[in-house]
Parts: structure tokens; sequence; C-alpha cells
């Protein structure tokens, strides 16, 4: 049984190359960077920030912004590197089993879970209180307990405080889009464009407008004073909350995973990948400055739209409507994007035996992993209705930053075992950026709560536990397949 046994890299390009699962080539760096912008912008920036604000860094959110972008620019070198190498879907995961072997496939695989899924419940949730707060504008209130998770405290209408119960909008929109990729609708390119640019239009006109109404009170003290708890302001805070907020950033690596779909993956996958994250940080970092302007952080806390909240300080009612629709429309689609990545990374690992047959059993008339994305569908849709975004959002923090961590060192791993293999884009800089990406990336780890790790550490518990009773019985690979 071998726990590090390796998919050689030719073997992937070619079987990716043929069969009924060829994909077509047919997308460039324009639609790629599009892909990219179309899974990074949304939660994250427009609920994480207030959060990270309020309970972290204050102003200083600004600092986080650009530390988390600085991880993720390594990363995503890394993530170009491998992408350019080995240019099939599967992503991560895939780079994984040709560098590093089964055992740490299955770990980030496993992990990837954090990524996608729990991801796609922040979004959910996140969706539902930008949804409320559009009805709530339009006079149409539904039962506050009924739009939020039993951690959550709610005002009620006499003015008392109390528990939610279940998030239903949450759950709603989770079992919609489940439904629509059980039978079979992906995101089409143009309505990907179509979003991306109401997202970016979005973004433009709030820094646009709110620029006029910033406060410069409020960036006074730009780094508050640490409260004695590591974590709450000052510098430690400035690192939580990058870690926090980094979840802002996820997605650019879905690129990645379109390889197999780019003209000319080699050139284009870089493009489109880092592209994307510097069009996205150069957006985050002018929102952040104009938000935590308009809003002073203390005011922040517990306000889940705060972009909404700091448009009513402008005279113009329709902007709120036209921004929390945009918002809405946004958050559609990054769901349904980190939705059909979770079901793809499933698909791959249970066509690898490393998962049961299930979760790669296509639908005769639909063509799609139907049993997969059912079983997601109350997984995802059960944390979006009972769990509070913020401890969801950490969850999905730390396991990415794991991700992009075991992608880095992959790139390191790959140099040194495989030097000869093609590498059309090469990471600048060799080791120092990888390194670097590591370093970064583990920094904003161990920033992050006790009790975020701890969820990390069971998560992949439970993983190992999968691994070692199943996996590695039915690995087509350890089976000679
Ligand atoms: N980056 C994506 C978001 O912020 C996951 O919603």
């Amino acid at each position: 049984m071998k726990l590090f046994a390796k998919q050689p890299i030719s073997r992937m390009i070619e079987s990716s190359e043929g069969g009924e699962h060829h994909l077509k080539r047919s997308l460039g760096p324009w639609s790629l960077i599009s892909l990219g912008i179309g899974a990074i912008i949304g939660a994250g920036l427009f609920s994480l920030t207030g959060i990270a604000a309020a309970e972290n860094a204050g102003p200083a959110v600004v600092l986080s912004f650009v530390v988390a972008a600085v991880g993720c620019a390594f990363a995503g070198m890394c993530y170009s590197e491998l992408a350019s190498m080995i240019p099939v879907a599967g992503s991560a995961y895939t780079y994984t089993y040709a560098t590093m072997g089964e055992f740490i496939a299955w770990i980030i695989g496993w992990d990837l879970v954090l990524e996608y899924a729990v991801a796609a419940s922040v979004v959910a949730v996140s969706w539902s209180r930008y949804v409320k707060s559009f009805l709530h504008d339009l006079h149409i209130d539904l039962p506050a307990k009924f739009m939020a998770c039993p951690f959550d405290t709610i005002t009620l209408a006499d003015g008392t405080q109390a528990h939610g119960i279940v998030n239903v909008p949450a759950i709603l929109i989770i079992v919609l889009i489940s439904l629509l990729l059980m039978i079979g609708i992906k995101e089409s390119a143009w309505v990907n464009s179509t979003i991306v640019i109401i997202k970016l239009v979005v973004v433009l006109t709030f820094v646009a407008v709110g620029v006029h109404y910033i406060n410069p009170a409020n960036y006074h003290p730009f780094i508050p004073e640490n409260t004695g708890k590591f974590g709450e302001f000052g510098w430690s805070g400035v690192m939580r909350a990058a870690g926090v907020i980094f979840f802002a950033y996820i997605g650019f690596d879905t690129v990645s995973t379109a390889a197999q779909e780019s003209k000319t993956p080699h050139r284009d996958v870089p493009i489109g990948i880092l592209g994307s994250l510097v069009i996205c940080t150069v957006l985050y970092l002018a929102f952040a400055s104009v938000l935590t302007g308009m809003l002073n952080y203390q005011a922040m806390r517990g306000d889940a739209a705060p972009v909404a909240t700091a448009i009513n300080l402008t005279p113009y009612p329709w902007l709120q409507v036209m921004i929390k629709l945009g918002i809405i429309a946004g958050f559609t689609s990054v769901i349904l994007v980190m939705l059909l990545g979770q079901s793809r990374v499933f698909y791959s690992m249970s066509r690898d035996g490393l998962l049961p047959k299930l979760f790669s059993d296509i639908h005769p008339a639909w063509r799609t992993p139907w049993r997969s994305n059912l079983l997601f569908m109350a997984f995802v849709g059960f944390f979006a209705g009972f769990f509070p975004i913020s401890k969801l959002g950490h969850m999905t923090s730390i396991g990415t930053l794991l991700a992009f961590i075991i992608v880095c060192a992959g790139v390191m791993v790959l140099r040194y075992t495989q030097p000869l293999v093609p590498r059309p884009y090469r990471v600048p800089c060799f080791p120092l950026f990888p390194f670097l990406g590591i370093l970064v990336c583990l920094s904003m780890m161990t920033a992050l709560d006790g009790d975020t790790w701890w969820r990390l550490m069971i998560w992949l518990v439970i993983g190992l536990i999968v691994y070692f009773t199943y996996s590695r019985f039915n690995s087509k690979l350890n089976k000679g397949g």
C-alpha cells in the first residue's frame, strides 16, 4: 500500500486530451480574468470587511488587505507554474497527486471542502442578509427568527433581543443553485461576464460616491490599540484580520481549474490568475479605505450589511437598490462557482477511487454528478442555516491557506524531483517566492483563533479516518489501475 504513490504528469495530460470527457478549448485571457473576478468578488468584500474592521483591525483593515494580497500573489504564481505544467482540470488536488503523492492529495482534496463547500455556506448567509436588507427597503419584513441562525442575536420588532432559529433564505439559495447544477446549468461565459461587469460597477460606484462622504476622523486611530488580547487590534489584529479577509481573495484558483478549457493555457492561465488578483486587490484597497472612512469601525460591530449602512449616509436612495441588487446577483454567481468547484474536486477523487462512486455517478439524462450535488446541497444547506458567518468564514480561510501552502511546497518539490519537465511559466526568484508564499500564508493561519484551528484539526482527523478505512483500499493507483 503506497501512501505516496504519484500520478505521472504525462499520463494526466494524456488522459485529459482524449476521450468523451475532452473539454473544448475555448477560453482566452480575458475570459479567464473574468472567470477569476466572478469567483473572487463576493461576501468577503461586502460582509467580512466590516466584521474584520470592527473586531480586529479598525481602519487598518486596509493593511490586512495588503498582507493577504501579498500571500495570494505568491500562491497565485505557484498555481500558475503548476497549471502551465499540468494543464488539466482538478487544480490543487491534481497537482498534489502528481507532486507529493496520494496521501497529501487526499488531505488537499478533503481540505478543499472547506474552501468550496463551506465558502458556499458563508456566501449564502451573507446573501440572505443582503436580501433581508433589500426587502426591508421595500417595506417587506420577514420573521427575523427565520433569517438568522441560533448563534445570532437579533432584535425583534418590540425591541427585545432573541436568538435566531434557522436561516431559511440561506438554505433556499443553496437548494436552488444545487438544483440548477443538478439539471446541468453551468454558468455560461456571457452570464459570468455580465455578472462581473455588474460587480465592477457596484464596487466602482460605491468608491466614487462614498469618497465624498468620508469623515477623516474615522481614520483615527488608524491602528487601534491592542486590547490586551491577541488578535484584538494592534498589529496582531491586523494579521488576524488578514486571515479573516483572506476569504475575499479566494476564487482566483478556479482559473487554474479551467486550464483544460483554455486556448493557450501556458500563457493565459498565469495571466488569468495574476490579472484577476491584481484587479481585485486595487478594488479592495479602494473599497476598504472608503468604507472605513465612511463608517466608524466601532459602529460596524454586528452589522452584516455594512455597505448598506454606509450608503444610508448618502442622499441617493436609488444607489441602495442598485448596489444591493448587484451584490445579491454577484453572490449568486460565487455560490454557483464554489458548488461547481466542489463537485469537480470530489468527482476527480471519486474517479481515482479515493471516494465512493456516488460522487462520480453521472445522471443518464442530465449528465451531471447529481447525487454528489444532492449530498452537498444537504451539507452546505445545513451549515448555512445553522452556523454564523464569521465562524464559517474563518474555517474557509484556514482551509484555503493550508491548500495554498501545500501548492507552494508542491512547486518546490517538483523543481527538485522533476527538473526537466517543461515549465512554460516559472515562479520568479525561486526558491524565495514559493518560500515567502508559505511564510505569509502560515503567518495568516497562525493569527487565526484557536477554535478555528481546533475545527480544522477535527475536520482533518475525520478525513484521515475516511482515508485509512476506505480510500487507501479503493485507490485505483494503489490497485494498479
Ligand atoms: N472570494 C469569495 C467571496 O468573497 C469567496 O465571496
